[in-house]
């Protein structure tokens, strides 16, 4: 027998593995009998448990992918994972016009910041702002929009990681720069939680803590929008008349670049068609359109919500067509204590001295001083 079976060892080999081969199949399909099982059991129980209906359909989109978009109020609530989306600015706008009409939100909803940087490509001072926004996690979001030639990327430690969106040339001055700013506020409207949007530049710091200007913005009645009415040369007298009836003369208003304003004004801003056509056609320079068509629009939409102040600081003491840009030997205690000691303005309609919650222009080789002295004197 021994002799035969080794006659034709082919055959016994064959033999096992028809043998073992099912064998294997039988051991393979039992498992997987057992996780199907061990699967309803447990689909049945958090069905049960949850009390969550339409089993076939939970069920099934679960087995087909985990990457399928899902079909629960998550895809309309969850925040673009990826920034680099392929809209146009004309899909992007209607799309980020779209607004719920119930106003209490079905789920959890922890109003965020929104903090819109324009710039021209690196932020010399993020390790700064990485400090400031650390522990915050979920009450922020950041944007940032640079120029199109710009392909530098933030390490993967920076808050700023990913967060660049679709950019196009901005120059000031024109109506590229609005449309720049209408931009970010539409990619920023597309994450549902945003509340407030800043407009802040790569040259600007942060005065305060996170927690302080999150709850400042977050208590405040008004946005805020430096708006004035400047009845001289460089005001009024940039002003077309062939923007009436739209914009009249006693409407045209000037105001600094760098806002705070919540949902619905920048839901109004991007939607806004009528004065945008006329700023564009009306307001070429020697009218600066980025100093007058938020203000006068927002002025005309809705100028029982605006501060008609910014919280941005700039100096212009020294004199010329650009504020003072800082740099690292101007920065100390006593550079600061000046900064603090001139506020003076009202917040909700009540004196205070906390007044301005960012300030510009902040050179470079500011960076390791800010640094250094940012625990004592700035709360971060
Ligand atoms: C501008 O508005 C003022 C006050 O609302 C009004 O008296 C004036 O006639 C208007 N001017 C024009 C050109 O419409
Ligand atoms: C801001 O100015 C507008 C007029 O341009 C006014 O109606 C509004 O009350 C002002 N806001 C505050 C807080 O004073
Ligand atoms: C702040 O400004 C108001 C009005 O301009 C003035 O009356 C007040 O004295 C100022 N307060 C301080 C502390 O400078």
């Amino acid at each position: 027998m021994a002799l035969e079976e080794g006659k034709d060892p082919a055959v016994t080999t064959r033999q096992n593995q028809a043998k073992s081969l099912p064998f294997g199949v039988l051991q393979l399909f039992a498992l997987f009998l057992a996780l199907c099982i061990a699967f309803s059991v447990v689909s049945i129980y958090t069905i049960r448990h949850f009390r969550i209906y339409g089993v076939v359909t939970t069920v099934k989109s679960s087995i087909v992918s985990c990457e399928e978009e899902s079909n629960g109020l998550d895809r309309w609530i969850k925040p673009p994972s990826n920034l680099l989306h392929k809209m146009s600015d004309k899909e992007l706008f209607w799309r980020a016009s779209l607004v719920p009409r119930i106003k209490e939100y079905p789920f959890q909803r922890v109003p965020k910041v929104a903090f819109m940087f324009l710039t021209k490509g690196p932020m010399p001072l993020a390790p700064l702002w990485d400090r400031f926004f650390k522990g915050h996690e979920g009450f922020y979001s950041i944007y940032v929009h640079s120029l199109p030639s710009f392909d530098g990327k933030f390490p993967s430690t920076s808050v700023f990681h990913g967060r660049q969106i679709p950019s196009q040339v901005a120059e000031w001055g024109k109506m590229s720069m609005c449309d720049a700013e209408r931009r970010l506020l539409a990619n920023a409207l597309l994450d549902i939680s945003n509340e407030w949007f800043i407009l802040l530049s790569e040259s600007c710091i942060p005065l305060y803590s996170f927690s302080v200007i999150y709850h400042y913005i977050k208590k405040s009645k008004y946005s805020f929008v430096g708006v004035f009415d400047d009845p001289g040369p460089v005001g009024r007298g940039r002003y077309n008349e062939n923007m009436a009836p739209e914009v009249n003369i006693t409407q045209w208003r000037k105001g600094s670049q760098w806002f705070e304003i919540d949902r619905k004004l920048a839901i109004k801003i991007v939607e806004d068609s009528t004065y945008y056509l006329k700023f564009e056609e009306f307001c070429k320079p020697a009218c600066y359109v980025d100093e007058h068509y938020f203000p006068t629009m927002l002025t005309i939409e809705a100028a029982d919500l605006l501060a008609n102040r910014s919280l941005t600081s700039v100096d212009w003491s020294r004199g010329g067509a650009h504020p003072a840009t800082f740099g690292g030997a101007d920065i100390s205690e006593d550079f600061f204590k000046r900064i603090f000691e001139n506020q003076n303005c009202t917040y909700n309609d009540q004196p205070s001295t906390t007044c301005d919650l960012f300030a510009r222009k902040f050179a470079p080789s500011t960076l390791e001083p800010l640094l250094h002295l940012a625990p004592k004197v700035l709360g971060f």
